[in-house]
């Protein structure tokens, strides 16, 4: 077994993970109301939080645990909240140190791509196309065989995620925005009479795979204003058609590019991963394009492994442990990394 802690943003977790991509024990605990408070994450004190939620998710996740089954520790080691991130690292350190184990660091990217294999029933083949957006992150990745993988498509401005949790927040919604404008836009009609921006969509050249969604933020405030300048009211009604509209925007950009890439390197197998990918519209749609398309199409088999969390981290480590010769992994080379090497 694997034993992973992730710690990047406002999530504390901790997993045991079989070399068979099971997850014997998940422990998450979460200050997102804290973040729901603020209107969004405060870093310094997400850092703080993290460091007080740490004792708790250790102690849970030791109880009676046997050290002799645990082959290595794994803990995400960036991009992320600097201060959250140490609280994971140094814990991860210490333990390793303690019990004489290998420490393997992961990008926290590549986790959330890896999320995919917990529980699989099906197993994964490569050469893979991968679709993995969150708040911070919004790119296409091509994956060549288990540790070998390149971006091939990203965002211009704001990741997909972080474009949910603003217009949801210029709809007075709370945090995080992406599961609360997603549930309202569900009321909103299917013939409503907003049009947002699909940007990008037709990009040729070096943008076809690349994503933009910063305007599609600026247009919904400025429908909002327009709105309130005729002096009509924003009721329910209309913040559930512009909800759905946002919501059918974002996915319908997503999806078109990621099957343009699909189209481009002739790859039959798809993913979905990150926080975004529990957005039921976008899962729906995209399980159907790919079979339309003949291809094989894996989602994470639950919600909480889209979002932020340690069984993730601990299904990428055991990728990175089988590919690895030496297997060393020594604590002390692990440190904080912002972005892929
Ligand atoms: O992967 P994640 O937990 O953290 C980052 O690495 O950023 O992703 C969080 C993001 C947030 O922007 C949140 O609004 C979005 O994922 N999200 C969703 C849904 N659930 C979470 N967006 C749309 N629909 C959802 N159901
Ligand atoms: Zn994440």
């Amino acid at each position: 077994m694997i034993l992973a802690i992730e710690t990047s943003c406002d999530e504390v977790s901790a997993s045991l993970v079989t070399k068979d991509f099971h997850v014997k024990k998940h422990i998450i605990f979460s200050s997102s109301e804290l973040a729901n408070k603020t209107g969004g994450v405060v870093p310094e004190l997400a850092a703080r939080e993290s460091a007080n939620m740490m004792q708790s998710v250790l102690q849970k996740i030791t109880q009676s645990l046997d050290w002799d089954s645990v082959k290595a520790i794994a803990v995400t080691n960036g991009p992320g909240l600097v201060g959250s991130l140490m609280t994971g690292i140094e814990t991860a350190k210490t333990l390793a140190i303690l019990f004489n184990k290998p420490l393997i660091p992961v990008y926290h990217i590549f986790g959330h791509m890896c999320a995919n294999f917990i529980d699989q029933k099906e197993e994964i083949s490569f050469p893979a196309l991968v679709l993995t957006v969150s708040g911070g992150h919004n790119d296409i990745y091509l994956w060549n065989s288990a540790v070998d993988y390149k971006k091939i498509g990203t965002t211009l401005d704001d990741a997909a995620g972080e474009c949910f949790d603003k217009c949801a927040r210029m709809l007075g919604l709370g945090y995080p925005g992406g599961p609360l404008l997603s549930k309202i836009a569900e009321k909103g009609d299917t013939n409503h009479s907003f049009t947002l921006p699909r940007p990008l969509l037709h990009a040729k050249n070096e943008n076809m795979l690349n994503f933009s969604f910063s305007g599609l933020k600026t247009a919904l405030l400025y429908t909002i204003q327009k709105i309130k300048n005729t002096n009509t009211e924003l009721d329910q009604h209309t913040i559930a058609n512009l909800a759905k509209e946002v919501e059918n925007a974002i996915c319908e950009t997503l999806l078109h590019k990621l099957f343009l890439a699909q189209k481009k390197y002739n790859i039959r197998t798809l993913m979905l991963s990150g926080g975004v990918s529990a957005n039921k519209p976008l899962r729906s749609q995209f399980l159907e394009k790919a079979k339309k398309q003949k291809c094989n199409a894996f989602i994470p088999t639950k919600i909480e492994y889209c979002t932020d969390n340690a069984a993730m981290i601990g299904a990428a480590a055991h990728l990175i442990w089988n590919a690895s010769d030496d297997k060393l992994f020594p604590p002390e080379a692990v440190k904080i990394q912002m972005s892929a090497g």
